[in-house]
């Protein structure tokens, strides 16, 4: 019987780590150490101590990993019924379910963030997994009939061996979204976690294992991103990279796929828009307008980090915000605050950084805007839910991201300057608008140059719709069908029979 959610917090508390983490990389269906022995040192962002350390890898486990994949791709795995596949991913789901605390818990560790945040994005991996289960023997090609001398056919086969590096924000279900559909179609796997999240991947691929996929068709390897990372977006036998991250590392690493001509799916960052027009359901409006920029502390890749406001309700809304900024509590992700840690000092200092910079400029930081320790812990690496009013487009805090928990607001009379702030910047991931007329609600999902677009909600797409960025935000699609369609190629089969 696994240990109780109440059970593992009080464990972590006590004694600042659990019992029984993985420790090694996850090759061939075993844990293997770096072979020259290096290790590194995961951070509990909310005490801002080491808790547990892991294999530091570089490329001679990278070669040992993509050996292992390409044995299978083209062995084992290549045999394995699309039935079958689907049953382990459903299996494999089950055990995320029956292991959900404990992932959880890990995950607030590693990352930081709330344990409240970190089930959702257990239970979020439990479901992409099944979805995709579903669809593993759903995949067909076609018949083209157009010529009565050929029969032609289309298949639709594995990429081959797929390369998923993770950022530390959803370690878990980020990890989730890439190979459960990478499995699904036939592919086998090589994946590499962020160096300040490195746990759960190591915890899923076990799970995996023990739902019956073969040793060596998913594997994962610890390290940085310049030893270990780098060596397997350069493999040749690498056919795939799904990346998720900065625009820098992802333009690298398109420029390093591009070399050995291996496709890409690439989510990059966001600048998100979140309008309010001056019609909208304010109540509604300004709740999620708090939630879509301070949820895990505003390190999601589609947080709502800029809000565009009508003028006639500016006021009026942003007071509001940042009354309920003020009263969002911030601490230690098992201690029960609203709000968990910033993943790494690195990270907290950029994001102080900018706001720095903007109260250099002359402009109005109207909440936070300061770092934060939990009184608890006496430490950790915290920041205040911010708010920064009135920012002219072309200023940092409404081009660049800040992956933190800072609002910027532009101000804008009326739909056409709606639209044309919303859509000022090089980012085109996530964008909502909030109003009660539905024509221009339209007309502003039509206009939004951004990959996805909700309607008086925010991240209302489940994983059942594509989801990726426009601009520097991203090149393909995950979620939905089309994010297995990313794991396939298709050959094109004709039989001359006119004989
Ligand atoms: P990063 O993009 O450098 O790291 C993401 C992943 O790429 C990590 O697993 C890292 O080890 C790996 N990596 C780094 N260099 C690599 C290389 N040359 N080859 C292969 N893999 C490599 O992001 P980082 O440094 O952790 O954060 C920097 C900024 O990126 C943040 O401030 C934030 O603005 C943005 N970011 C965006 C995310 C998103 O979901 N869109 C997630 C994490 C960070
Ligand atoms: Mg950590």
């Amino acid at each position: 019987m696994s240990a109780s959610l109440s059970q593992l917090i009080e464990e972590a508390r006590s004694t600042g780590t659990l019992s029984g983490l993985p420790k090694s990389n996850f090759i061939d269906g075993q844990w293997v150490d770096a072979e020259s022995g290096a290790r590194m040192e995961t951070y509990d962002p909310g005490t801002g101590k080491a808790y547990a350390d892991f294999a530091a890898s570089g490329a001679a486990e990278v070669d040992r990993a993509i050996a292992a994949a390409e044995r299978e791709q083209y062995g084992r795995w290549r045999d394995v019924t699309p039935q079958e596949r689907g049953a382990i991913l459903r299996r494999a789901a089950q055990l995320v379910e029956e292991n959900a605390e404990r992932l959880a818990v890990v995950e607030t560790l590693d990352s930081g963030k709330s344990i409240g945040e970190a089930q959702g994005d257990v239970a979020g991996t439990a479901r992409v997994i099944n979805y995709y289960a579903g669809l593993a023997d759903k995949i067909h090609g076609e018949t083209i009939n157009s010529r009565r001398s050929h029969l032609t056919y289309t298949l639709r086969e594995p990429l081959g061996v797929t390369a998923h590096i993770i950022p530390w924000n959803y370690p878990t279900s980020t990890l989730a979204r890439g190979i459960a559909p990478a499995l699904a179609a036939g592919c086998t796997v090589v994946a590499k976690p962020a160096e300040t999240t490195p746990l759960t991947a190591l915890m899923l691929a076990d799970l995996f294992q023990k739902a019956g996929l073969p040793d060596g068709v998913l594997n994962v390897v610890t390290g940085t991103g310049s030893e270990a990372g780098a060596p397997l977006v350069e493999d040749k036998r690498i056919r795939h990279i799904t990346f998720t991250g900065s625009v820098r590392t992802g333009v690298q690493v398109g420029q390093v796929a591009m070399r050995n001509v291996a496709s890409t799916i690439l989510e990059l960052g966001g600048k998100s828009p979140f309008i309010a027009l001056a019609d909208c359901d304010m109540d509604r409006a300004v709740d999620d307008a708090v939630w879509a920029i301070y949820s895990n502390a505003g390190q999601i890749c589609s947080a709502g980090s800029r809000l565009v406001i009508d003028r006639a309700i500016h006021e009026e809304f942003v007071a509001r915000v940042v009354e309920k900024a003020r009263g969002i509590t911030v601490g230690h992700g098992l201690g029960g605050a609203d709000v968990g840690a910033i993943n790494n000092p690195m990270q907290l200092e950029k994001v102080h950084g900018f706001v720095e910079r903007a109260r250099e400029r002359g402009r109005t930081v109207l909440c936070g805007g300061e770092t934060a320790t939990d009184a608890e812990n006496g430490g950790g690496w915290f920041y205040r839910p911010t708010l920064i009013d009135n920012v002219p487009s072309d200023d940092e805090v409404i081009q660049d991201e800040i992956f933190g928990p800072v609002l910027s607001v532009q101000v804008v009379d009326g739909i056409e300057e709606a639209i044309t702030a919303a859509n000022c910047t090089d980012f085109g991931l996530m964008s909502c608008v909030y109003t009660q007329d539905v024509s221009k609600a339209l007309r502003v999902a039509r206009d939004l140059d951004t990959g996805q677009v909700s309607v008086n909600d925010y991240w209302a797409n489940g994983w059942d719709v594509p989801f990726g960025g426009t601009k520097l935000s991203g090149i393909g699609r995950e979620k939905g069908t089309e994010g297995l369609e990313g794991y396939l190629q298709t050959k094109g089969v004709s039989i001359r029979i006119d004989g």
